[in-house]
């Protein structure tokens, strides 16, 4: 049932300080932790791996997250930040606990809530009298009633406040959203919880679960639609002979479209929106709907990553066997150093299979980084990767390749051969030295 359905703005300074336990201390955990003890609540974050949280401890940040170390740091020497092992001990005293645990992806494509279950059932016993707990993790539509369930405690209400933190952009994303969603059947919970963002200026949506938790899984599906669709036109620009980037200015600047978040690529992937669009699809099943037309996006973007591997087929004149191909780039984007889901490794692990060496280089990743092929021979340079290669394959955004001199890479190199799957190299800079280029859409 909607108790409230209110749209307003926040632009407040003075909050009111809340003693605040998060669940989770991952990329969303941590940084929501993070941000909240910079808006002046007080907060203790919980872990179960004992080694993350001796390292939180003195100081030092586990993930690249732009603008992070700078807030734990100031959280702590404040005295608002603090860091433990076990979700008990940081429950014990708290207005309001998070729950930031992961949902993988289960066996049938939906998320697995075993560990959000876990962790209400944990906390449940120690949580103070008419403590509110708020579901941060992404879960299915009707996890709210999962955790009411698990936690057996009706003094304590479930609120839904799903996340919208990109990696790279999350304490960004958390200090200037473009909104809050907070989801609850109980008015007073949902207000407090609304309240806790009172120093940020921002338009707050207060409304019921459900809607609340479908609002995530819908928004990151749109986003992923976006971007199949932008790879299908980039598809059918090269079929045609138009570039895309033009194509994208010009449909972009259509308000109703927008030029945001249309930027061609490998493939999107990620720790999100692969697992996220399988769960709406499953949950869409679940509700007598067949969601077609994700289905379809997800074909798109496995099609893309083979597009890739085309090109780069292409460019050794059909035969990759023996061909050594230079990789830059490993993580799903640029300013994180995450491999979860990532379309690189993905298109990586193609050409291995057509017999292709591969040697890679990216800026946050060493061998021994879980998720790392193998047979991926990884350098300690973006000039050193390349020697003896036949083709340069880009696949990830990290600014810096932008600079390497095409001069230098053309002695480096046997064949003279790029697939820049970002369009990120200025195209004429390599043609001039030889180079025969191959972007997305162009
Ligand atoms: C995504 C959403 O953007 C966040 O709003 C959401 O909170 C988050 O998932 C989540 O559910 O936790 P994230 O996974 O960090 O954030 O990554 P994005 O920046 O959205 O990028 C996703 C993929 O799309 C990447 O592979 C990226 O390279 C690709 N992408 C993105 C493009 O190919 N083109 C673009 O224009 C934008």
């Amino acid at each position: 049932m909607v108790l409230v359905r209110h749209h307003y703005q926040l632009s407040g300074s003075s909050i009111l300080s809340t003693a605040i336990a998060i669940i989770g201390t991952g990329y969303v955990g941590l940084t929501t932790g993070a941000c909240l003890a910079h808006l002046g609540h007080k907060v203790v974050c919980a872990d179960i791996d004992p080694e993350k949280i001796a390292k939180l401890q003195s100081g030092v940040i586990p993930i690249i997250e732009l603008g992070l170390t700078e807030l734990v740091n100031e959280g702590m020497s404040a005295g608002r930040l603090s860091f433990v092992v076990g979700s008990v001990e940081a429950a014990k005293s708290c207005d309001i606990a998070f729950l930031c645990v992961p949902t993988p992806q289960g066996e049938d494509g939906s998320a697995d809530l075993s560990y959000v279950q876990q962790a209400a059932e944990e906390i449940a016993a120690v949580l103070p009298f008419e403590a509110i707990v708020v579901n941060k993790s992404t879960v299915p539509v009707g996890s709210t009633k999962v955790v009411e369930r698990a936690l057996k405690r009706p003094d304590v209400k479930v609120v839904s406040n799903p996340e919208f933190l990109r990696e790279g952009s999350a304490v960004q994303d958390f200090l200037k959203p473009d909104r809050v969603v907070v989801g609850s059947d109980d008015q007073a919970a949902a207000m407090k919880v609304a309240s806790l963002y009172d120093g940020l200026s921002t338009r707050v949506i207060i409304t019921d679960p459900a809607s609340a938790e479908t609002i995530k899984y819908a928004a990151n599906a749109f986003l992923a639609t976006k971007l199949s669709f932008v790879n299908a036109v980039a598809a059918i620009c090269e079929g045609v002979g138009a570039d895309i980037n033009d194509v994208v200015v010009g449909m972009g600047s259509d308000k109703r479209i927008g030029e945001n978040f249309l930027r061609p690529g490998p493939g999107w992937g990620g720790s999100c929106f692969p697992k996220d669009s399988r769960a709406l699809i499953k949950i869409a099943e679940d509700a007598n709907y067949s969601f077609d037309l994700l289905k379809g996006v997800i074909t798109v973007n496995d099609q893309q990553f083979e597009r890739v591997v085309q090109k780069v087929v292409q460019a050794v004149g059909g035969e990759t066997t023996e061909k050594t191909i230079a990789v830059w780039g490993l993580t799903f984007k640029a300013g994180t150093d995450d491999l979860r889901d990532s379309p690189s490794i993905e298109i990586i692990k193609r050409l291995l299979a057509l017999g292709s060496k591969v040697q890679a280089f990216d800026p946050t990743v060493t061998n021994s980084k879980p998720g790392v092929p193998e047979q991926l021979n990884l350098s300690l340079s973006p000039i050193e990767v390349t020697v003896g290669a036949d083709v340069l394959l880009v696949l990830t955004e990290w600014d810096d390749f932008k600079w390497i001199s095409p001069t230098t890479i053309a002695t480096t190199m046997n064949g003279k051969q790029i697939v820049d799957a970002r369009n990120l190299l200025n195209r004429k800079d390599w043609e001039q030295v030889g180079f025969t280029y191959q972007g997305i859409g162009r």
